[in-house]
């Protein structure tokens, strides 16, 4: 599509724009569009904090802008979103406390970030105006710079399998022995890395993520800078700002030349830095060394000393989302010159355009599909069916699951369902409810992390193969097996 300046045109823009808002406001006024998200699914309450650090600049590839020549490819901070399980006691649905507004701020960085992706900045105006409208009234539930969770307190809790009233007890049982559990390592907390999908944001996953928290993990969202998200700025030490939009080829200077693959590749090493450096924070932390300062704006810092000693840096998991989930197995690369510290992985339909997957992995890891990622078979890179590929790659780990959950689409692990269900399913033709579709991949993500800890196999994980061949095999042969809230799951590989 092509938009020509001129009043002419911006007239019609303006005319177009109005009749979508009455458009809104009356289908508004019909019925609720948006719905709150919902609890999560843990017993534990959680805490939530953007945290953007100064970190040691590298430039990871030497592409540059094509209008400011700047590097396209140097990591000069990380930023962050933090769930965490909080020692706060779980408030009733009415009295909900929540953090912050779902949409990141400033709105109009995101709308005419999308604008831009979709190739249409001109009208970032409009795009603006529908986040607003239908994000706006959404709050992620948790609590600003709680306190993280105590140890005993996670014990106690692991043992009742439920939250207790005995907060208080617990405070000053755990005070007297503070310095004794701290020294035994006593109910430390596993933590898993986030790393969102093209297009995508840190915040778009906080059902799922908060969620994972609520049961005792400490989870880091990524907001990558590497170009694939709708926009993000950063925030130096020295006050300058700066935004990244998302880049395209175009962008780019033509020299060195580069290829659409090797964008990708300079993409996922981006990330792959980004990964490492959250992993670093985590050490940090835990050592007592919280950043002084918070470069994120009006984000404050107060809790972060609390996670000394708090973290589990043997259990640091990766997990992620299409890009997200080609990257988070790219950081399993064990064959990889910078291996990092990883305990195992989950990947929510690896990308299918986000470059080859990574093969050489020692760790355990968990692939989950959409229905739709699943049904919608394409060629993958000369490899062959995108299915068939990963399906090979899961069998050759030693400790791999690959299933499918039936009647759920490519965003049905995201928070887009939740805010605008009817939306979402008009769209994406989903056929299973978008809050058992999050509780069903909720529980066996949670599962699949309590198995690296116990190595006890539970639920979904404890079944045998029910479909090896998925949408490449017969379909009479695809059998299924309900999960904990009674979706479909199809089982491709187990260990
Ligand atoms: C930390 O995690 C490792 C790896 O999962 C586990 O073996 C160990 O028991 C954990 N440590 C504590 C003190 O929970």
């Amino acid at each position: 599509m092509v938009f020509q300046l001129g009043h002419f045109t911006w007239r019609r823009v303006l005319l177009f724009a109005s009749a979508v808002f009455l458009f809104f406001i009356f289908i508004f006024s019909l019925t609720p569009i948006t719905s709150p998200l919902p609890p999560y699914t843990g017993p534990h309450e959680i805490g939530i904090l953007d945290v953007e650090t100064e970190i040691q600049r590298r430039v990871v590839h030497d592409a540059k802008f094509k209008d400011t020549g700047e590097n396209a490819f140097e990591l000069n901070t990380l930023a962050i979103t933090l769930y965490y399980p909080s020692s706060l006691p779980v408030a009733p649905p009415s009295s909900r406390p929540w953090a912050r507004p779902w949409l990141p701020q400033p709105v109009s960085l995101i709308g005419e970030g999308y604008a831009r992706l979709a190739g249409v900045p001109r009208l970032s105006s409009v795009f603006t105006f529908a986040l607003w409208l239908l994000g706006s009234s959404t709050v992620i539930p948790g609590v600003v710079d709680a306190p993280i969770l105590s140890g005993v307190e996670k014990l106690l809790v692991d043992e009742s399998g439920g939250a207790s009233g005995l907060g208080k007890i617990l405070k000053v049982a755990e005070e007297e022995h503070q310095e004794l559990k701290r020294d035994e390592g006593f109910g430390i907390l596993p933590c898993v890395v986030f790393t969102h999908g093209m297009a995508g944001m840190s915040q778009s996953y906080s059902h799922y993520l908060g969620s994972i928290a609520s049961h005792g993990y400490v989870v880091a969202a990524v907001e990558h800078r590497d170009g694939s998200g709708p926009g993000t700025i950063i925030h130096y030490p020295n006050g300058k700002k700066q935004k990244v939009w998302h880049l395209k080829l175009k962008d780019l200077e033509p020299n060195p030349l580069m290829t659409e693959l090797e964008l990708k590749a300079a993409q996922l090493a981006f990330r792959e830095a980004e990964i490492s450096e959250t992993i670093k924070l985590f050490a940090q932390l835990n050592a007592g060394e919280a950043p002084i300062v918070n470069l994120k704006p009006d984000s404050p810092r107060e809790s972060l000393p609390g996670f000394k000693n708090r973290l589990n840096l043997s259990a640091v998991t990766v997990a992620g989302h299409s890009y997200g989930a080609t990257g988070a197995m790219q950081a399993l690369d064990t064959a990889g010159s910078n291996a990092l510290p990883i305990n195992g992985g989950i990947a929510l339909d690896p990308g299918k355009e986000s470059g080859p997957l990574n093969k050489n992995i020692e760790v355990p890891v968990l692939v989950m599909q959409s229905g739709e990622w699943t049904e919608k078979q394409t060629k993958f890179y000369d490899q062959g069916w995108h299915f068939d590929v990963v399906r090979k790659i899961i069998e050759s780990v030693d400790k791999g699951w690959f299933m499918t959950l039936t009647g759920t689409a490519h965003p049905s692990c995201t928070d887009a369902p939740l805010i605008v269900p009817w939306i979402m399913k008009l769209v994406t033709g989903t056929t299973l409810d978008s809050r058992v579709a999050l509780r069903e991949y909720i529980d066996t993500s949670v599962q699949f992390l309590k198995y690296l800890q116990t190595g006890e196999k539970k639920r979904v994980l404890a079944s045998e193969v029910t479909s090896a061949a998925g949408p490449l095999g017969e379909p009479d042969k695809r059998t299924k097996i309900k999960g904990l809230y009674g979706a479909d799951w199809e089982i491709h590989v187990t260990p």
